[in-house]
């Protein structure tokens, strides 16, 4: 449950916490935000997720409201009067708030701060784990600047009702040569016959998934061959595992693509080697 939100400098009970009427975030998706899994009350890859943070703010040329220290702090303090254990912090940062207008505001509009924890019931990812998910595909409608995690999710909400419709857990998207880009809310991967691992590469196309370069860290410790390479559908068809990559996820295997059974159904060695060995090589830190 949430009880207490960080808006703008105070902590106001979830009721109550609210944003102006003409915020940017609301009327333009003016907006970026990271979500950063929550585990045994501390933070996993808060670096890379605070570095991802600034970086989105960069591309969008939106004010640092504050530091990364002052941020994990917020954090922190959210985290506890939440008692939150295991879940997930959201952390998104506007534009700010003023008149509606297309144009950037003046150095007198403050970026909006919003930091909220939610708990989530330890061992429900674990749970979906141990049966994989169906996952949809679908032309990638999004904008051209994937690679920021900005709030403007509507094609992403859309994709995944249609997943959810046909009693698919997650969508991926395909672009207009026939690869996989990645999921509505998470990275793509396949695992080859020849046992290599498959994600496409960084681009405009694709968020730069935090778990996605820790996984990439952990297939290496685990001496996994890693090709980053765009792949297709037909090639993830046949492959001999597929799974998906997300902070509140870590690693969840994929069994069906389009109803179509990946391997023999089940989740692969490989995806839940990966997902056994996550948190051991994550940063796991105190805040
Ligand atoms: N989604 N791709 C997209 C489009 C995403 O929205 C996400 C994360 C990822 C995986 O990134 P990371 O490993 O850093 O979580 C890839 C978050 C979890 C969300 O919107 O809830």
């Amino acid at each position: 449950m949430t009880r207490i939100v960080y808006v703008n400098g105070a902590y106001k009970r979830y009721a109550e916490a609210a944003i102006h009427a003409e915020d940017r975030g609301f009327q333009f998706a003016d907006a970026v935000y990271e979500v950063v899994e929550v585990r045994g009350g501390h933070l996993v890859d808060a670096t890379r997720h605070l570095a991802r943070l600034a970086r989105s703010l960069g591309e969008l040329s939106i004010p640092t409201p504050m530091s990364g220290r002052a941020l994990l702090n917020i954090v922190g303090e959210v985290i506890r009067r939440n008692r939150t254990r295991n879940g997930l912090v959201y952390i998104q940062v506007t534009r700010g708030a003023g008149p509606r207008n297309f144009s950037f505001p003046g150095p007198e509009i403050f970026p909006t701060l919003v930091v909220l924890a939610r708990a989530q019931r330890s061992g429900w990812a674990d749970e979906l784990a141990e049966r994989g998910i169906d996952v949809k595909t679908m032309p990638d409608n999004r904008w051209g600047r994937s690679d920021i995690k900005t709030v403007m999710l509507l094609p992403a909400v859309l994709a995944k009702d249609a997943a959810h419709s046909v009693g698919a857990h997650e969508a991926w998207f395909v672009d207009g040569s026939g690869a996989i880009t990645e999921g509505a809310s998470s990275n793509a991967w396949i695992v080859t016959e020849e046992g290599a691992l498959v994600t496409r590469p960084l681009d405009f196309r694709i968020l730069p998934g935090v778990t996605r370069a820790t996984v990439n860290d952990v297939a290496a410790a685990e001496g996994l061959k890693i090709e980053e390479r765009a792949f297709t559908l037909t090639e993830a068809l046949s492959a001999r595992e597929a799974f998906v990559t997300s902070a509140t996820n870590t690693v969840m295997p994929v069994v069906r693509i389009d109803g179509r059974q990946i391997g023999d159904g089940r989740p692969g060695p490989i995806a839940r080697r990966l997902r056994s060995r996550f948190h051991r090589l994550a940063e796991i830190s105190m805040v």
